[in-house]
């Protein structure tokens, strides 16, 4: 627990510097870096950025796979997650374009797109350390369920009700309070937001050798909450952590209000 989302983000820049150094990546032994969007790890973007312009990082031997992107958003599109992590942390950073990963959401086939990541990630020895955040409703990646109050326009609409722990990469058709969530990228307007999106699975993370996950801010005080007080389940997928032998999630004072 630390005190604000940037003593957070401090606190994991330095715990992933002292992880990439200790691992002495070379080519061909890269560190394999797993990373998400969303503003809870700016900051710690911000502290990687500073770590690798003071010298005391590099990602010259690292490779990163990213958790999730929208399907049918241009590429280019000011809130593509691949804009995004260029625009926050890639471009700023030494690492080669070709060593970042992240699905494309405008693929001709998109399960096919969802099968190769998963294969490429397998064929570079898995991920090393997965990197996450999460929604206010508990959902790691875009792996998320609908509020309560939505069941009943759930059951007469089959939209899908959570996320299974066995999910692999794959197709996500988004919870309407995701959308609404997301919403303030696409100047509040909901009708803008992608209504599906790219993601990998909870396997997928629950796979990775160390999961780190950042829950900052008062809104994630309940999924916190939710995800390590209560039972392992599909619908609060950070949940799911408590099944894996090496996982860390760094909060703030605000997000500890539940517990
Ligand atoms: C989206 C992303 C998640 C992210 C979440 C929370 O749903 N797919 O990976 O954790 O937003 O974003 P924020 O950190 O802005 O609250």
């Amino acid at each position: 627990v630390r005190d604000d989302p940037s003593a957070v983000g401090d606190y994991i820049a330095n715990y992933i510097c002292k992880r990439i150094n200790d691992y002495n990546a070379t080519p061909e032994r890269p560190f394999v870096l797993g990373l998400p969007t969303g503003s809870s790890p700016i900051p710690t973007y911000k502290a990687l950025i500073k770590l690798v312009k003071e010298g005391k990082l590099s990602f010259k031997n690292v490779i990163t796979f990213n958790m999730d992107e929208y399907v049918g958003l241009p590429q280019d599109h000011s809130e593509s997650y691949h804009t995004f992590m260029f625009r926050e942390f890639f471009s700023h950073i030494d690492i080669p374009p070709a060593q970042v990963n992240i699905l494309n959401g405008n693929a001709e086939d998109l399960i096919a797109e969802c099968n190769q990541y998963e294969a490429k990630i397998k064929a570079v020895g898995g991920i090393e350390l997965f990197l996450g955040g999460i929604g206010s409703d508990g959902h790691i990646a875009f792996n998320v369920h609908c509020l309560f109050f939505l069941r009943v326009f759930v059951a007469l609409t089959v939209f899908p009700l959570g996320s299974s722990l066995a999910s692999r990469t794959r197709i996500k058709t988004l919870a309407y309070d995701t959308i609404l969530a997301n919403a303030r990228f696409f100047e509040n307007d909901i009708s803008k937001v992608p209504r599906m999106a790219l993601t990998v699975g909870v396997a997928t993370v629950l796979d990775s050798r160390e999961v780190v996950v950042v829950v900052t801010g008062l809104n994630k005080a309940l999924a916190l909450s939710k995800a390590i007080e209560e039972g392992v389940n599909h619908l609060w997928t950070l949940s799911a952590l408590q099944l894996h032998p090496w996982a860390l999630i760094v909060v703030d004072e605000d997000a500890t209000s539940g517990l």
